[in-house]
């Protein structure tokens, strides 16, 4: 097969890489490991935030996210005993939307299908060859076991932190930098009625907690645990509690509503970034170049802002035959995605506690002063604003 861009991994990154390149008239053809359905049902990100969706809604995705995403103007960040609410809205003039990553890539999906996009799930032996020339291929077998080959002026490696295209720049081409967290968030979906109005970031000497959403209807909660942590020792009711006591159950009158948790899952925490995020005629974008730990609500939301990088940097070197754009490509990526990795660091530093092995009670107070200079000064909660809201894409 030949095409423009041959692109691996069908995550977010890769179908609306596809989608954008399309619409510049740009051919691809993507290869994904895993069923349709599996990549459609992944219970990850929710937020999305300003730059995201005016991206979304400029290339014709918005349709749905306008109906039924939910606009939030802020957060709240609380502590035993306080909870404030940091406003983007009256702060910086912008919003972050509840919407969830199963809603984008279904978007996504519809939206390629339209278009009659090229799209082969459960590939395996996936390999991508020839990285130093104009003319890089990728092979793979396909779902009825024929093997394949994409002949390509490019390929974009959207696969993710543990795809082969990571992997496939060699090590003294790359320099890579990583953080590792002494803990990991249990997550939980439940077909309960959110017991607040905008996401809850909890610092407590238990452990963080967080109380997000994903419809009127379905909420979604995190709790920190250690890392190592088997879900078969977290029951129902054990879960139930510790959102209780870490979230404020009773606190000035508020009520945490239990429902039935119908999803469940231990995700580790680590920081990552390699650079440049090219080597030769592969292009990286997404969690395949960086990964942050959550608590910034970031990976999704970097992913976009990549591809929105990309599709015109690959646009102009395949059809106008000018590099300039793709030569600026990682650099441009990289300032975006350092600041958000310094935000998920820092947001991550400032609301996760010692838990059960105590903590160091200097990072208590250093953290809960963090918290209140955040929560009470203009300067302090602008900052976060401006942050968690999303820099533009450009930044
Ligand atoms: P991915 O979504 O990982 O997509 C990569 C795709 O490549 C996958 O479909 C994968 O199957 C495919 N692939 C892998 N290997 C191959 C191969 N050999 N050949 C072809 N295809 C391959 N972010 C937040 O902001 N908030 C959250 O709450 C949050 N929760 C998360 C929970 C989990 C369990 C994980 C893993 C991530 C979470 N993230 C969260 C991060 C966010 O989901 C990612 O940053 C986002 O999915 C990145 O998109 P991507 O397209 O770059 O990568
Ligand atoms: C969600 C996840 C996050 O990491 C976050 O910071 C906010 C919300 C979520 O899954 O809803």
């Amino acid at each position: 097969m030949r095409t423009h861009v041959a692109i691996v991994g069908a995550g977010p990154a890769g179908l609306l890489l596809s989608h954008l390149l399309a619409q510049d008239g740009v051919d691809s053809i993507v290869v994904e490991t895993r069923t349709r359905a599996y990549v459609e049902a992944r219970i990850r990100a929710g937020i999305l935030e300003n730059s995201t969706v005016e991206l979304l809604r400029s290339c014709g995705l918005g349709d749905r996210l306008d109906r039924e995403g939910d606009p939030h103007r802020g957060i709240y960040l609380q502590w035993p005993g306080e909870r404030h609410h940091v406003n983007f809205a009256d702060l910086i003039d912008r919003k972050v939307w509840i919407y969830g990553q199963t809603e984008v890539q279904r978007d996504l999906g519809a939206a390629r299908d339209a278009a009659g996009q090229q799209i082969h799930y459960e590939a395996t032996d996936v390999a991508l060859h020839d990285l130093g020339t104009e003319q890089p291929h990728v092979t793979f077998t396909d779902a009825d076991g024929r093997a394949l080959r994409i002949d390509a002026d490019a390929i974009a490696g959207c696969d993710g932190s543990f795809g082969p295209s990571r992997a496939a720049v060699p090590d003294l081409a790359k320099q890579t930098w990583e953080r590792t967290y002494p803990y990991s968030w249990l997550g939980i979906l439940a077909d309960v009625a959110p017991s607040t109005d905008e996401l809850i970031y909890a610092w407590h000497p238990d452990g963080f907690a967080l109380h997000s959403m994903r419809s009127a209807r379905v909420s979604r909660f995190y709790l920190q645990v250690p890392n190592g942590t088997d879900l078969a020792d977290w029951s129902d009711d054990r879960i139930w509690d510790g959102l209780a006591a870490r979230l404020g159950h009773g606190q000035d009158g508020w009520a945490l509503t239990p429902g039935p948790i119908t999803d469940r899952s231990v995700l580790p925490m680590r920081s990552f970034v390699m650079a440049p995020m090219r080597h030769g005629r592969l292009f990286l974008a997404g969690d395949a170049a960086h990964i942050v730990p959550p608590t910034g609500a970031k990976g999704l939301n970097l992913a976009v802002a990549d591809v929105a990088l990309l599709a015109p940097a690959l646009t102009a070197l395949i059809r106008k035959k000018d590099p300039g754009p793709a030569d600026a490509y990682s650099d441009a990526a990289l300032r975006r995605v350092w600041r958000c990795t310094h935000f998920s660091w820092w947001m991550t530093t400032m609301l996760h506690t010692g838990g059960a092995d105590g903590g160091d009670p200097f990072d208590a107070e250093l953290q809960q002063s963090q918290l209140r200079w955040v929560t009470s000064s203009t300067a302090g909660a602008t900052g976060l604003a401006e942050n968690y809201a999303g820099l533009p894409i450009e930044f």
